[in-house]
């Protein structure tokens, strides 16, 4: 556990300014354009008429793009900022997204319902994350797909600190804790720690992926370090009937 609560991580989100949020590109950022989307689309293969859970969906652009894709979204978001975005976004595209602002930790999904449950980005921002876990795993059908990605948990330093170094730094590694990031804080926590509780939660791991950035992409966007050490990992578990 970790001094920093729920409350407080959803708070740091609420916090978020407008024009940060708007900034994000349909597609989101760099990193979720060039690494996470195309590991998790992979992953996910044709989603027409499938249901899926964008589990803390922020601004909601994974939602958006994989409803233009013909599945069936629900998108779950507790910070009011994110929230109102991705609804206000929905009124005007009307794509069909039904969104819910709630705490992963206390929400109770319908159970058996989705086909795929996706926490992109999400879990290493819930200090409580395995009710969340469990939450999402509940909501799953089974044999369905679980999908999250994290920050790697052994090669957390940012992308700056290689433009100075040429190397990523570790240190710490085993012990659970909160680190500051731009806004509010992420847990890091041990690879093992995340696996292992995919797996209590009554999960099969099926994949484990480490996107890497393709060189030339890397060198124009000066990300030298995500071609050389992985900044992301995305976990594909299905849950156990
Ligand atoms: C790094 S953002 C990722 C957002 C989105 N999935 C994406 O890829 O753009 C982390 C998200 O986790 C959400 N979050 C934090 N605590 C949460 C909780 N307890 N339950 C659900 N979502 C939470 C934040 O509000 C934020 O939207």
């Amino acid at each position: 556990m970790t001094e920093i609560t729920n409350a407080d991580a959803i708070k740091a989100w609420t916090e978020i300014p407008r024009h940060i949020i708007e900034a994000f590109g349909d597609e989101g950022d760099l990193v979720r354009q060039h690494l996470l989307n195309p590991a998790i689309f992979s992953l996910l293969g044709d989603v027409s008429n499938k249901t899926i859970l964008d589990a803390g969906c922020g601004q909601g652009y994974l939602s958006r793009l994989l409803a233009k894709k013909g599945a069936s979204i629900t998108g779950v978001e507790p910070s009011e900022a994110f929230y109102t975005y991705a609804l206000r976004r929905e009124q005007t595209e009307q794509l069909g997204i039904s969104y819910l602002q709630a705490d992963l930790s206390t929400w109770t999904p319908p159970p058996h319902a989705f086909d795929f449950v996706i926490a992109n980005m999400v879990l290493m921002d819930i200090p409580d994350y395995e009710p969340a876990l469990k939450n999402c795993v509940m909501g799953l059908k089974n044999h369905g797909g679980l999908i999250f990605s994290l920050l790697h948990p052994c090669f957390e330093e940012a992308g700056s600190a290689w433009q100075a170094k040429g190397y990523v730094e570790v240190r710490d590694y085993f012990r659970e804790r909160a680190i500051k990031q731009t806004y509010g804080h992420f847990i890091h926590r041990p690879l093992s720690t995340y696996l292992n509780s995919v797996i209590s939660a009554g999960c099969t791991i099926q994949k484990v992926m480490e996107p890497q950035l393709e060189k030339t992409v890397a060198e124009l966007h000066h990300a030298e370090r995500y071609w050389s050490v992985p900044g992301y990992i995305i976990i594909y578990a299905t849950k156990s009937a």
